[in-house]
């Protein structure tokens, strides 16, 4: 349903995206990791059709959660989660409530998005893309401001909506949590798609792309809940 074939895109005078060919499958969640700078909000862009000379995907059945979405808006948690509903031109309640418990923010349902804290706005623009109801999920950096548990908790939805036979593409820095959701890491670097690997076999191909001796540290650590 959305996808890039040779897809090169030129921002400023410069090509940011350099033939870049890249599908994701339904029931796939799959993470896009590489260094600032590297294409990964650019490529998000350009499936969802945001870039100039590309055709806009059907907001009913794609929703993109921007790197920064902003909440400096006098709008209720709840207002916000509803405006996922625009597209279908409707104002069922069903899908926010839903879209507000799995974000864990139900609570705040009638908090304004400009008094609560960075990770809760965070997972208000969330329970925006999932009010939805999409088939594809385009998040960049859902999990950028979230603590360690509700980031876990957010991975975890995602790989759940994936199953279910949706397709997640979530931009993700933190490699570890890339490593133990994703199906499929898509590595990054310098405009081009380096590496698009299961995620079983990334880590040397994200070791090279951030300069880094990543490695598997099988010393005792702090596991989350399963
Ligand atoms: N509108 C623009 N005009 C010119 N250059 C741009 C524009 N938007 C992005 N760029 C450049 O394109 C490159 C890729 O940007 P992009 O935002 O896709 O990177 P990214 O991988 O998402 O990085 P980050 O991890 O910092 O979010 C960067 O070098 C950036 O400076
Ligand atoms: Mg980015």
């Amino acid at each position: 349903m959305i996808g890039l074939d040779r897809v090169t895109v030129t921002l400023g005078g410069r090509a940011v995206l350099h033939d870049v060919t890249f599908h994701p499958r339904v029931g796939e969640m799959i993470a896009l990791c590489g260094p600032n700078g590297a294409g990964k909000t650019t490529l998000l862009r350009a499936l969802a059709g945001l870039l100039p000379k590309t055709t806009p995907a059907d907001p009913r059945r794609v929703a993109y959660l921007p790197q920064n979405a902003g909440s400096a808006w006098a709008l209720t948690v709840g207002q916000i989660a509803a405006l996922g509903r625009i597209p279908h031109g409707d104002t069922a309640d069903a899908p926010v409530t839903l879209a507000l418990r799995q974000c864990g923010i139900e609570a705040l349902r009638a908090h304004r998005v400009d008094r609560i804290s960075g990770g809760e706005a965070r997972r208000a623009m969330l329970a925006r893309a999932f009010a939805t109801e999409p088939d594809v999920l385009l998040l960049d950096e859902p999990t950028a401001d979230l603590d360690p548990a509700a980031a876990h908790a957010i991975l975890a939805l995602l790989k759940r909506t994936a199953e279910q036979g949706k397709t997640v593409v979530v931009v993700l820095h933190a490699i570890d949590l890339a490593l133990r959701y994703a199906d499929r890491i898509v590595v990054m670097r310098q405009g081009r798609v380096e590496a698009d690997l299961p995620a079983d076999r990334a880590l040397p191909a994200l070791a090279q792309a951030f300069g880094l001796p990543f490695g598997v540290d099988p010393s005792p650590r702090l596991l989350p809940p399963a």
